[in-house]
């Protein structure tokens, strides 16, 4: 990977911070945009904005078909059987509460269990705990073992007839840890159980194809892979989501309405009711084109040689304890050195140009669980260099020296 070439897509990477070269670490929570992306979002508005399935004249038919080239080329990235089963969404949070409250309507019961993971997102936590207030399911949580790695075995014991999905993360976007799916999947399907991935830290790391993984649902965010904000995927094989009703309703989500009665459009429209995002879906694309001219498992073999460069400076620092240390980790490390407060860190960092997160990163349970209220966190991408590590490391090594 030529890291300068791939550098200078992303202008925002030579900006300065309080006259400091800014470090940005920080895309677990969202990444840069390359010029590309930027581009094609400038080029759509000002040549080819229309709204889209709606008109007969050029424009709109234009902005059609490069829409749904768009979701052709999702469908291709995670290898989709068909592409009405790519929904495009506003992210990984509508996607995961599209499929709590479409799955739970038409397929749970009062007392029936949802399965999800000590480590979970709030959106994986919350968008159930919405559906055992509306419809009285339950939810079961698996635990993690000391290293940050969930306990399959412990997986196992929560599975029982009443069990209807399993929702857990690919990727941790605090422990880094990278989970089990594989197996996951198997072990549910053995029961009949449907599994969802939140694959929102996985899919700009990780080479994912949704036929050979057999999982039932994926959700992903186009600002964590290089994408816009505002536009997200949900992967569902046909057959749920054509048993699911609904989301939302609106236009282009139906085939006719009368007062008497409504009927729904077919895959993938029943879920993409109002005008959809369409400059952020194509753009969304283009995002994916640009990661594929790299290719994910060179962006992963130098994102993996930046985390252990990371990993092993920071434990020679005194005192540190790092949150997540499995052996099969991407991208993150979370920490804590003696008793510095994570936004004292994350606050001289970012003096110093350095942008990390701080804090409890969405998962107020997992905090719990690990008996602390927040971390630092640095999560790396494609762009980031070694000579970035050891800023960090010595902004690192300054914070501590100042409270000592
Ligand atoms: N979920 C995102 C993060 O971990 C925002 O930072």
């Amino acid at each position: 990977m030529n890291i300068e070439k791939i550098r200078s897509n992303f202008p925002i990477l030579s900006t300065t911070v309080y006259g400091k070269p800014l470090v940005y670490l920080d895309n677990g929570a969202t990444t840069q945009k390359p010029k590309c992306v930027v581009e094609r979002l400038e080029d759509i508005y000002y040549t080819t904005n229309a709204n889209v399935h709606r008109g007969v004249h050029y424009l709109s038919q234009h902005a059609t078909d490069l829409a749904e080239e768009a979701r052709n080329t999702i469908q291709k990235f995670i290898n989709a059987k068909h592409n009405r089963e790519v929904i495009f969404t506003k992210g990984t949070t509508e996607s995961i509460n599209l499929v709590a409250h479409s799955f739970c309507q038409r397929f749970c019961k009062e007392g029936d269990e949802i399965i999800i993971s000590a480590m979970e997102h709030h959106a994986n936590i919350v968008s159930w705990q919405l559906q055992e207030e509306i419809r009285g399911i339950k939810l079961k949580v698996i635990p993690i073992n000391e290293k940050g790695e969930l306990r399959i075995d412990e997986m196992k014991k929560l599975i029982t007839s009443r069990t209807r999905l399993i929702s857990v993360m690919h990727v941790s976007n605090v422990l880094g840890t990278i989970n089990p799916i594989e197996e996951i999947i198997e072990i549910a399907h053995s029961h009949d159980i449907p599994v969802f991935i939140d694959a929102a830290q996985s899919i700009q790391h990780l080479p994912i194809d949704v036929q050979k993984l057999d999982c039932d649902f994926l959700a992903f965010s186009g600002h964590k892979i290089y994408g816009p904000n505002g536009v997200g995927v949900l992967y569902g094989k046909e057959h749920w989501l054509d048993e699911m009703p609904p989301y939302q309703g609106g236009g282009e989500m139906i085939k006719s309405v009368s007062f008497a009665k409504t009927t729904f459009n077919e895959l993938p429209f029943k879920f993409e009711a109002g005008t959809p995002d369409y400059p952020d879906v194509i753009a969304l694309a283009t995002a994916v084109d640009y990661l594929n001219s790299i290719g994910l498992p060179a962006i992963k073999r130098h994102e993996d040689a930046l985390l252990k460069y990371c990993t092993e400076e920071l434990l020679k620092i005194k005192n540190i304890r790092i949150f997540g240390t499995s052996g099969n980790k991407c991208s993150v490390i979370s920490f804590l050195i003696a008793d510095i407060h994570h936004y004292d860190m994350g606050m001289l960092l970012d003096k110093m140009g350095i942008a990390v997160r701080t804090g409890h990163h969405c998962a107020q349970p997992l905090m719990h669980e690990l008996g602390i209220e927040g971390t630092v966190r640095a999560s790396f991408a494609l762009y980031n260099t070694k000579e970035e590590i050891d800023l960090f490391i010595d902004g690192v090594k300054k914070v501590v020296s100042m409270f000592s």
